[in-house]
């Protein structure tokens, strides 16, 4: 089954082809990081005219390299939410207006879910090999985490409180003046500094619920920054202390959601955050079973992960795999129940 994805949520527009959930044939994707970078932050009225001017074009390119024409596409899987409303309202009208003058089915695809797909993408084994899982999405808008029994079964277990990981990376950034967004370019900054220069709250620590929550930390750096830094003490070291607690926060947390779902067989840790190498590092040296980061490619927002998550949507319910039309969605969080476990 081949299936056309398309993403629009946020500053990536992105279109991919992909047959049968995992064999991508074509995957482009144009990011406006550089138009939104002079203000720090995505203007998301810009946001959507870019994506408006930028589908049509990169829709037919993508027919033409990859040969395929829109009577060899089985469905069309666009994003449906959460994201920036201007955004989400220019892809979905985009997709609706595709499906309905080709005669294709339209599947409406949760972006935070999809990201999961996205990392199952660039991994080489079979799907019950992977599931039931623990999926960390740690993006710009999101931490969450979720138990898997199957491609789409998503149980929450744990979200932020406040800013998500990624979004706490790249206000510390811009705290620091580096350019947006800001989360590579801390990571490359803790390259050279040392931790224990600086103490950092360790957040949620004492309490043995699965929950994360970054805007602590992200005080405590700008507390770091308000006055000269001490002698002795570099930009390089903040940096350094706030992403080793913002990243050992998850890896806590991660041992809690293990002791409540032992039968796990792997982790999948998915979203733009993802692509820490520090992050991977302390993710495999902390795990007794198998972890997967996907690609780089597939880490940030990629239209492939929603063909991806449209394949199995379709293939568990047919017509729109269950998803309601919400384009003003947000992530339903008022049905979460933050579990308490005891910290043994
Ligand atoms: O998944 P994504 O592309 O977009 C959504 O938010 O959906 O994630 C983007 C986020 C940004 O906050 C960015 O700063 C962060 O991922 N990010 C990183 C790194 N690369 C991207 N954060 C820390 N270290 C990185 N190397
Ligand atoms: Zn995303």
């Amino acid at each position: 089954m081949l299936i056309l994805g398309i993403e629009s949520s946020c500053d990536e527009t992105a279109l991919a082809l992909v047959e049968d959930g995992r064999n991508v044939l074509g995957s482009f994707i144009s990011s406006q990081i550089s138009i939104h970078a002079k203000w720090g932050g995505v203007i998301p009225e810009i946001a959507a005219r870019e994506h408006l001017s930028a589908l049509t074009k990169m829709y037919t390119r993508l027919l033409e390299e990859t040969k395929v024409k829109i009577s060899d596409i089985d469905a069309i899987a666009v994003t449906q939410g959460p994201g920036l409303v201007g955004c989400l309202l220019v892809g979905a009208s985009f997709a609706k207006g595709l499906a309905q003058a080709a005669n294709k089915p339209l599947i409406p695809v949760n972006h935070v879910h999809a990201h999961v797909h996205g990392a199952i993408l660039g991994i080489d084994s079979k799907l019950d090999e992977i599931f039931p899982t623990l999926a960390l999405v740690v993006s710009g808008g999101h931490t969450n985490l979720y138990y898997m029994e199957r491609a789409t079964h998503f149980e929450l277990l744990a979200h932020t409180l406040d800013d998500a990981c990624g979004e706490s990376f790249d206000k510390v950034g811009k705290m620091m003046g580096l350019p947006y967004p800001g989360g590579p370019h801390v990571e490359t900054l803790a390259k050279s500094g040392i931790t224990a220069k600086i103490t950092m709250p360790r957040m949620l620590e004492r309490k043995s619920q699965l929950l994360f929550s970054y805007s602590g930390l992200k005080t405590a750096v700008a507390k770091a920054l308000k006055e000269p830094l001490s002698p002795g003490i570099t930009m390089a070291d903040v940096a350094h202390s706030f992403q080793e607690e913002a990243l050992s926060q998850i890896i806590r947390k991660m041992s809690l959601a293990k002791k409540l779902r032992p039968n796990s067989k792997s982790i999948i840790v998915a979203g733009g955050v993802a692509a820490n190498t520090r992050f991977r590092e302390l993710m495999v040296n902390s795990s007794n079973i198998p972890v997967w980061f996907p690609p780089l490619k597939f880490c940030s927002d990629n239209g492939a992960m929603i063909a991806a998550m449209g394949y199995y949507q379709w293939q568990c319910d047919g017509d729109q795999g269950g998803m309601d039309w919400d384009v003003f969605s947000r992530y339903p969080f008022e049905n979460f129940l933050a579990r308490d476990l005891t910290l043994s």
